[in-house]
Parts: C-alpha cells; sequence; structure tokens
C-alpha cells in the first residue's frame, strides 16, 4: 500500500471535526474526534474511533452514554483544548460552562450542535483505535452551520500519539 497516497486521499476529505465526551464513575473525559460518521439510517446509527492512547477511551468505554458536539467555524479554541492536551494532565472542562445532557453526558454549553449517543458495539480490530457502533438518543442544533474541518486544526498536535500506551 503507498502510504503517502493513502494519507493524501484521507486529507483531501478534509473531515468535520468533533469534541466526544463522556462520565463515568465520577470521571469526566472529552478529546477532539475526526474518525467519525453515520453508518445506518435505519436504524440510524453513528459510529465513532477513540484512540486507545487518549484518556477518554477508559472513560468512554465505561460510560453508558457519550456526547458528540459538531464544532462549528468559531470553535478553534474549543479543538485545542481538547486536542492539544490530555485530561491525564489538565482538567479540560474547567472554566467552561457543562450542563448534564441526557443520561447525563456532558454536553458543552459552547456547541448547539450536538447528540447525545448509546454505545452498541465495540470494534477492536488490532488497529490503534477502538470503534463505537452508538444509537443516537438525542440531537440538538441551532440550524446549519459551516463545521470546523481537519484543515482548519492542522496547527494542533494531538495530546496523546496514537502510538503512546494503551488507557483501557
Ligand atoms: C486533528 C486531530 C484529530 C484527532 N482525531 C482523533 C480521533 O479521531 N480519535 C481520537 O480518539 N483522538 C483523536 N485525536 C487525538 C485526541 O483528541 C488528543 O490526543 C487528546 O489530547 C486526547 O485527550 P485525552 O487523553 O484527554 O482523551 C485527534 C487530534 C487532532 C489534533
Amino acid at each position: 500500500m503507498d502510504r503517502d497516497a493513502f494519507d493524501s486521499l484521507m486529507s483531501s476529505l478534509d473531515p468535520p471535526m468533533v469534541v466526544v465526551t463522556a462520565a463515568a464513575g465520577g470521571e469526566r473525559a472529552g478529546c477532539l474526534v475526526g474518525f467519525h460518521a453515520q453508518s445506518s439510517i435505519g436504524p440510524a446509527r453513528y459510529c465513532l474511533w477513540l484512540s486507545q492512547a487518549n484518556r477518554t477511551h477508559a472513560v468512554a468505554l465505561r460510560a453508558t452514554h457519550l456526547g458528540v458536539h459538531l464544532l462549528s467555524q468559531g470553535d478553534h479554541r474549543l479543538a485545542e483544548r481538547f486536542g492539544a492536551v490530555s485530561g491525564d494532565d489538565v482538567d479540560k472542562f474547567a472554566g467552561l460552562d457543562v450542563v448534564d445532557g441526557p443520561h447525563g453526558v456532558p454536553w458543552l454549553a459552547a456547541v448547539p450542535h450536538r447528540l447525545a449517543v448509546r454505545p452498541v458495539a465495540l470494534i477492536d480490530d488490532d488497529g490503534d483505535h477502538t470503534g463505537v457502533v452508538a444509537e443516537p438518543v438525542a440531537a440538538e442544533t441551532a440550524g446549519r452551520f459551516r463545521p470546523l474541518r481537519l484543515s482548519d486544526v492542522d496547527d494542533v498536535t494531538a495530546g496523546h500519539d496514537a502510538d503512546d500506551p494503551p488507557h483501557r
């Protein structure tokens, strides 16, 4: 496989960015995610892929529900907050207005475009990310918006490399 061609194809897709949040056992976590998409129409399903190196991975696997925040142009600082540092080192939620969403998912008040989803299957195929297939249980939006895309955050370096030791 031509790895450069693969990387070029993926970056041309320029995916929209989301922040995935989770709460379990009194802990909160959240990270910036570019690997995600709708994956079924009837019933509705949403897939996202969490790096096993991330603290969010450990909390999300124990949570009954997850929050998915669809970032728009203007959310670069939020993307940086959730993507460039790890909850291992800082409280990413400090100073943010966080509300209790459906089933206790941490919902970021600053992001009006959001889902609450219930994981129904996990995919661990020896890759460095775990796939989460989820049922959307709630959706909110303030209307159409222009997504914050991968190309808008090319100055953000991930808080954890995908080959860091896993958080299980
Ligand atoms: C552009 C970009 C895209 C990312 N995409 C994903 C992703 O799809 N899945 C994931 O788990 N982490 C992804 N990350 C990495 C995490 O957001 C990052 O390592 C974060 O600091 C982890 O925080 P945590 O340890 O508190 O969970 C991405 C980071 C960046 C900068």
